[in-house]
C-alpha cells in the first residue's frame, strides 16, 4: 500500500499534456494510493496521448476541458457528477503565455499577451472553483503550480510572474471564501522542471542549472517530490493547512547567495 491511502476518494486533475508533465506525475502518484481520476485534455490534439497515460490508471476517466470555455468547464463538472457523485480534490496544473511575451522586455508585454497568460494561468481556477466546489460535499482540497518569479525577477518569465502572483492571491482569497465549507486551497511553488511548458522559457536550462548549484540541497528536484507533497495536500493529513504556498525546490528559497 502506498504511504498515503486515497482509497474512496475521487477528484480532477487538468495540466496532462505528455508523460513529462507535473499533472501526470501527480495523476500517477494520486492513483497508485487509490484516488478515483479524472483527467482533462485540452483540445483534440492531446486526447490520444492522455488517453493512452490514464489507460495506464484504474478506472480514470477522461474529459475534455480548455480552461479559456465555460461551456466545457460547465459539461466538464457535469460529467464528473454523473460518474463520481461527488469529489474531494481538484488539482490545477496549467499555465500558457505566448512564447514572444517570455522573453524581451517585461514593459513591451502587449495588452492581448497579458490577458491570455492572466486569463489561462491564474483567472482559470475561478470557474474551475465555482463548478467543483458543489461536488466537494464533504470538504476539499484545490492545489494549484506556482514559481517563486511570483516573488522575485526571474528574467525572462516576465508576465508569467505576474499571473503566478496573481494565482497565490487567488489561493488565499479562496482559503477564506470556502474555508468554512472545509474546502482549502494550496499551492505547490516548484523548482524547475523540464517539461513542456517550461521549454518556452528563455534561459530555462540555465536556470535549471543555478537553481541545482544554489539549492540548500544542491540538486534540482524531481517531478515524484512534487507529486508526493501533492499526494499529502490532497489527504486528509494535510487538514490544518490552507491559503499556502508550499515551496518543493529542495531550499532554494531560503538561499540568499
Ligand atoms: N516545469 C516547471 O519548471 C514548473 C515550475 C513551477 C511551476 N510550474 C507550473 O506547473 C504547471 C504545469 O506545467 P508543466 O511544467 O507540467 O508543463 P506542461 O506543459 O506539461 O503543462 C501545462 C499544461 O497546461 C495546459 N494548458 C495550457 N493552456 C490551457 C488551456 N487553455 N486550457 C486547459 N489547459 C491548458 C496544457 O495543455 C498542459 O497540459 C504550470 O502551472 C506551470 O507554470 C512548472
Amino acid at each position: 500500500m502506498y504511504p498515503i491511502d486515497l482509497k474512496g476518494k475521487k477528484g480532477v486533475i487538468l495540466g496532462v499534456a505528455n508523460d513529462r508533465s507535473i499533472a501526470w506525475s501527480i495523476a500517477r502518484v494520486l492513483g497508485q494510493a487509490g484516488a478515483r481520476l479524472a483527467l482533462t485534455y485540452q483540445g483534440e490534439r492531446l486526447q490520444e496521448r492522455v488517453t493512452r497515460l490514464a489507460d495506464t490508471l484504474e478506472e480514470a476517466i477522461v474529459l475534455p476541458c480548455d480552461a479559456t470555455d465555460d461551456d466545457q468547464i460547465e459539461a466538464l463538472f457535469q460529467t464528473v457528477k454523473q460518474e463520481f457523485g461527488d469529489i474531494s480534490f481538484l488539482v490545477h496544473s496549467i499555465a500558457y503565455a505566448n512564447r514572444e511575451d517570455l522573453a524581451g522586455n517585461f514593459s513591451e508585454t502587449g495588452r492581448e499577451g497579458f490577458r491570455i497568460a492572466l486569463e489561462i494561468s491564474a483567472y482559470s481556477l475561478l470557474p474551475l472553483v465555482k463548478h467543483a466546489a458543489p461536488l466537494m460535499t464533504d470538504g476539499g482540497s484545490v492545489l494549484t503550480m506556482t514559481f517563486q518569479a511570483s516573488q522575485k525577477v526571474y528574467p525572462g518569465y516576465n508576465v508569467m510572474g505576474t499571473a503566478k502572483a496573481a494565482l497565490e492571491h487567488e489561493i488565499r482569497q479562496l482559503a477564506f471564501e470556502f474555508g468554512e465549507r472545509g474546502i482549502r486551497f494550496n499551492a505547490i511553488s516548484a523548482g524547475p522542471l523540464e517539461t513542456l511548458a517550461a521549454r518556452g522559457i528563455h534561459g530555462f536550462m540555465d536556470m535549471r542549472r543555478h537553481h541545482a548549484e544554489k539549492a540548500a540541497l544542491k540538486r534540482n528536484i524531481s517531478a515524484d517530490e512534487v507529486a508526493n507533497t501533492a499526494l499529502f495536500l490532497c489527504s486528509d493529513l494535510s487538514s490544518g493547512i490552507t491559503g499556502s504556498v508550499i515551496p518543493v525546490d529542495a531550499g532554494y528559497h531560503i538561499m540568499a547567495i
